[in-house]
């Protein structure tokens, strides 16, 4: 077990079963129970990936194929089942496939900004074709996303995600000027995953709410549920990138700090460490020096700010699992409680 694990935290305090394959079985048993429409998802993706030009259909489906979680769509389909709706239905299906295209579109734009060679266990699609080609390809998917949405004739759904996808903008924008600043609050970190990764969760919450016809008080309740999730995933991954390998993420560790990118563990281990590993972390963050991991690593540990990014994932998780207090008890809302628990549990 990696010693920066949430399973080596007192599991009193975080309440969570955090093993490798735990977390993998907290993932597909929720996806087990609406596997009829994760299929129709899968069948949507593909039917919707073609283009008359070859480029674009060979990255896209390189990318689209290899092995995302869905755990966007995956959200989106739970959501829905709890309002009623049958997990293939039509419109539930087609969303949960758009926000996996815009899902998709970002990591392609992600991978160019943050400089990434790995993605999914494979070489990323900037590696394989080159920036251009990637970002072109984005580009693509976000607009092919907007045609299909229109499909569902419904103005509250473009209203979703035009404002998501704004936001997710914002969020990357932001990202980009907090480069290289030692000095990033926790919030202004807090703010900018908000828009660039728990927006998209939240907008699966409101498009299930949407179809659904379902009243404000659950269309707020699932809309908390996506965000709190989403900041609960994003923390987790930025823990991801300093304690595991390449090998179980699928991405190589230690491209946030290549970036320059301050993300809570050091952001809180800025406020914790001695003057002198401030200053390592410091040069590290300023001039995106992948080769002091190990060194940050240790640090983030040593000062307990590992644990406490941990905690703050745990308590956006446990935010998420409250919000579903809105809707009656039912196996699917068990379920979607289950992610919120993978969400702070996974390794990958
Ligand atoms: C990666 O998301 C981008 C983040 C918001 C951290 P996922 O971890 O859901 O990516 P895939 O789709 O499973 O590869
Ligand atoms: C999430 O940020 C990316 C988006 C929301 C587009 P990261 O940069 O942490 O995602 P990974 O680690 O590359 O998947
Ligand atoms: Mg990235
Ligand atoms: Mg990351």
């Amino acid at each position: 077990m990696n010693p920066g694990s949430p399973a080596n935290l007192d599991t009193a305090e975080v309440g969570i079963l955090s093993t490798e394959q735990a977390s993998r079985n907290l993932l597909s048993d929720a996806a087990q129970l609406v596997e009829s429409g994760m299929q129709a998802v899968n069948q949507c993706i593909k039917g919707n990936l073609n283009s008359d030009i070859a480029l674009i259909n060979s990255l896209s489906a390189y990318i689209i194929n290899s092995g995302g979680k869905r755990l966007r769509p995956l959200t989106l389909l739970l959501c829905s089942r709890t309002l009623g709706l049958d997990d293939t239905n039509q419109n539930a299906v087609l969303l949960a496939a758009v926000i996996e295209f815009i899902h998709t579109a970002t990591l392609l734009h992600d991978d160019v900004v943050d400089n990434s060679d790995l993605r999914r266990g494979n070489a990323t699609a900037n590696a394989v074709w080159g920036n251009e080609a990637s970002v072109l390809v984005g580009d693509f998917l976000y607009s092919r996303a907007f045609e299909m949405m229109v499909k569902t004739n419904k103005m509250a759904v473009m209203d979703v995600m035009a404002h998501t996808t704004n936001r997710i903008a914002e969020g990357e924008v932001m990202q980009l000027l907090n480069a290289h600043s030692a000095d990033l609050t926790e919030n202004q970190y807090l703010e900018t995953i908000t828009r660039k990764t728990a927006k998209l969760f939240e907008s699966a919450g409101q498009l299930a709410a949407v179809i659904s016809d379902a009243d404000e008080s659950v269309y707020l309740g699932l809309a908390a549920y996506g965000r709190h999730l989403g900041t609960a995933f994003q923390i987790v991954d930025d823990m991801l990138d300093y304690t595991q390998d390449a090998a179980s993420m699928g991405k190589d560790p230690g491209d946030d700090l290549a970036e320059g990118k301050p993300t809570l563990p050091v952001i809180q281990a800025m406020k914790t460490a001695s003057k002198a590993d401030q200053e390592i972390i410091r040069n590290a963050i300023e001039n995106g020096d992948r080769e002091s991991i190990t060194r940050i690593t240790q640090i983030i540990e040593s000062t307990g700010a590992l644990a406490y990014t941990s905690r703050r994932a745990v308590a956006e998780a446990n935010l998420a699992k409250q919000a579903l207090k809105c809707l009656p008890d039912s196996r699917y809302r068990q379920a979607l409680e289950n992610l919120a628990e993978f969400s702070v549990a996974r390794t990958f």
